[in-house]
């Protein structure tokens, strides 16, 4: 993060005020003054105003994850099989945004930050998750995608509308709000079309885009604003 930003977040002052601060020559990191604001400043660095510590800064990071079939996406699996969180090497504690099943690929994230997995999962705060579902059965036709969108019984209550659109004869786009077990699966086995292989290509306003199979990226600034102002709308 950037000396000014840090400076602000630890409520030193506005991050302009901050600037100046620094320009001054008032601020150090590890002893030595430092005039750049747009220096950048880590989580192990002692940053003081005027030779006093200025608290140590957390800074919340979102990581996107492709996941693979095959790993867990709870934090730790009792089993001992691969999870999420260990696919992104990290030293602080990770807490995966939701689950997926096992064998679904796809989007998922991962944050440092308990309090925001658990707010963008919260039912109250369900954002839209887009599904990408290859199915068997016989070409899907329309009356199936017209009971898909506007609700299928399943045994735990008949699901939201949702948006669904057909790719090919046997591939599917569903885009849902809620997230109840296996929602995907169940609601196509409704239809009659078991599903093959099941991806998530979007969670929110992001999307999987090219991001290869078992490979993460760090959200920017930017991509985790617009996440939230997604969480508070859906709110
Ligand atoms: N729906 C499912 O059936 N499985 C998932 O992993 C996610 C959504």
């Amino acid at each position: 993060m950037r000396l000014a930003k840090y400076l602000a977040t630890a409520g030193v002052a506005s991050r302009r005020a901050s600037e100046d601060v620094v320009r001054t020559g008032r601020v150090t990191i590890g002893g030595q003054i430092v005039t750049d604001p747009a220096r950048d400043v880590g989580t192990d660095d002692a940053v003081a105003l005027d030779g006093k510590p200025v608290a140590a800064v957390h800074e919340r990071v979102v990581y996107a994850l492709n996941k693979p079939a095959g790993v867990v996406s709870t934090a730790r699996d009792p089993q001992g099989r691969p999870t999420v969180v260990t696919l992104v090497p990290q030293t602080e504690r990770l807490y995966p945004v939701g689950r997926l099943d096992i064998d679904t690929t796809g989007l998922i994230l991962l944050t440092n930050e308990g309090d925001l997995a658990h707010r963008l999962t919260h039912p109250s705060f369900e954002v839209e998750k887009t599904y990408r579902a290859v199915v068997g059965g016989r070409p899907v036709r329309d009356p199936e995608l017209d009971t898909l969108r506007g609700g299928v019984e399943l045994d735990d209550g008949r699901t939201a509308p949702a948006r669904v659109q057909r790719i090919s004869a046997d591939t599917i786009e569903i885009t849902i709000h809620e997230g109840r077990k296996r929602q995907i699966k169940r609601m196509c086995e409704a239809v009659g079309h078991p599903v093959k292989r099941l991806e998530r290509v979007g969670f929110g306003p992001l999307l999987l885009g090219d991001l290869p199979r078992g490979r993460w990226r760090r959200l920017t600034d930017a991509e985790v604003d617009a996440l939230m102002r997604a969480a508070s709308a859906a709110g």
